[in-house]
């Protein structure tokens, strides 16, 4: 980063004005260095919500939300779901260079030699009620991981964040599917290293050990994109709950598993399961409109699932591929006349011809169409948050490890505006 100007910050109060550098990144908008701001003049900023703040720098992912642009290192997501697997971005989220053939070789190998659980985790499972929520059992499997892995616990030495990195990333899709098995009473299946890693999933989420199990390759091929798709976001709620936990120096395990528990909310990554049962209430075409004037009445605090982003006002470009997935699935699978698809694409269109959305600037997201391709993929419902989970993990673990590697990162600890009790005395009453 470098300074291109200073702010003046006048405070009108007779003292002298402060000066605050403005800094540049490579691309987005320039930011106020306030790093000073309280030393120099005893304030606070006030940014609830972070609307206009940079918690960090970092070279993993951009967003452009105006022009719906995404790129992870630099590469646009249309380029990647389109030309790259999903081992080809982690390695490039990791390491910022996609992988040759041979680095991808030796990188694949290394995540498949930790696809097992310990045996002793898989009694974890058995802790939990059979219909518990997976994002639950995800958030307690993952966060265990912590107890069996003493072994690259020592976050400062870099052999030990690539261990952790590739242990995360080869156990999530075996925890997910464990979660799935649990959950439907069938038998845990083991990861098969002979698969690719969406294959190795499906595998260990559908095959029965009484039947031969074979995926159809545009299913594997549409989980792949669905995993791009989901790998990385900048510095969203998830993504700066693994950073502020690490920023403690708490272990990569213990961080995901923070991370997963932000996600589950409804406003970030709950909201593809919180979608796909809008779809199901809205149930026809001739509801959306009750729907529509429900999610506009201010009144109601009730709202368009999969629509809206904090960052996008524009299309979601994951939303766009997401979409084009849906229509390549459901006609390879002979469901292009899929109910919830068609009213999924009605409620799109109805809703940005509407000014309310168009105002403010509210377009699907990529949580709207995700719903309906994983549940074309027979994926169930409660299953989807989980399996963003599992994609997002990535994101987290490239994030966390960039944060701990800088020699400056210091421990997250924002500030508040006051606005309680002022001093006061314990009543006489409670003096003995
Ligand atoms: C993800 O951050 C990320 O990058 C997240 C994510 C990632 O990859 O990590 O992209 C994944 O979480 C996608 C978002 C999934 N969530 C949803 O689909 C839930 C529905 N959407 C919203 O709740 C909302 O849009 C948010 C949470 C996504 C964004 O909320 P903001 O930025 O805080 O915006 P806001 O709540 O201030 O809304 C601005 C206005 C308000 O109206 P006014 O007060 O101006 O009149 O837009 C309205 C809101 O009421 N609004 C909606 C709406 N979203 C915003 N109205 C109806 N339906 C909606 N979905």
């Amino acid at each position: 980063m470098t300074q291109r100007g200073t702010a003046i910050l006048n405070l009108n109060n007779g003292s002298a004005p402060i000066e605050l550098p403005v800094l540049s990144g490579t691309m987005g908008p320039d930011v106020i260095d306030i790093r000073k701001l309280h030393a120099q003049s005893g304030l606070f900023t006030y940014d609830p919500g972070f609307l206009s703040t940079a918690s960090n720098s970092s070279t993993i992912t951009f967003i452009d939300g105006d022009k719906g642009i995404l790129l992870y290192r630099g590469y646009p997501i249309e380029q990647l779901a389109l030309h790259c697997d999903f081992v080809d971005v982690c390695y490039l989220l990791l390491h910022g260079e996609l992988p040759t053939p041979d680095q991808k070789k030796t990188f694949d190998a290394a995540i498949k030699n930790h696809s097992m659980l310990n045996e002793q985790l898989v009694r974890f499972y058995s802790g939990f009620r059979r219909d518990a929520h997976p994002m639950a059992v995800m958030v307690g499997v993952v966060g265990a991981l912590s107890a069996f892995y003493h072994d690259s616990l020592n976050i400062s030495d870099p052999v030990h964040r690539e261990q952790s990195a590739f242990r995360l990333i080869a156990k999530l899709p075996t925890i997910t599917a464990m979660a799935y098995k649990y959950n439907i009473g069938q038998p845990y299946v083991y990861p098969q290293n002979s698969l690719s890693y969406a294959e190795n999933f499906l595998h260990m989420m559908f095959s029965v050990p009484t039947e031969k199990y074979e995926a159809n390759p545009v299913i594997v091929r549409a989980l792949d994109r669905i995993l791009i798709l989901h790998a990385d976001h900048e510095q969203n709620a998830s993504t700066s709950t693994v950073r502020l936990a690490g920023s403690s120096g708490a272990n990569p395990f213990a961080c995901v598993s923070a991370g997963i528990s932000c996600l589950w909310g409804p406003a970030h990554g709950g909201a593809n399961e919180a979608c796909l049962r809008m779809l199901e209430e809205i149930g026809d075409v001739s509801r959306i409109d009750e729907f529509i004037q429900r999610a506009k009445n201010k009144e109601d605090n009730y709202r368009l699932m999969g629509f809206g982003h904090r960052v996008y006002k524009n299309m979601d470009p994951r939303a766009k591929l997401m979409r084009e997935t849906c229509h390549e699935v459901l006609n390879e699978l002979g469901l292009h006349n899929d109910r919830l698809f068609k009213l999924a694409l009605q409620l799109e269109k109805i809703a940005l011809e509407d000014d309310y959305f168009i105002s403010r600037k509210l377009y699907p997201n990529v949580d709207f169409y995700s719903g309906i391709v994983q549940r074309a993929l027979g994926i169930p419902t409660s299953m989807f948050t989980a399996i963003f989970a599992m994609a997002r993990t990535i994101g987290w673990v490239a994030q966390w490890s960039e944060m701990v590697s800088d020699p400056d990162h210091k421990i997250g600890r924002p500030r508040q505006l006051y606005t309680g009790t002022t001093m006061r005395d314990v009543p006489g009453s409670y003096i003995k």
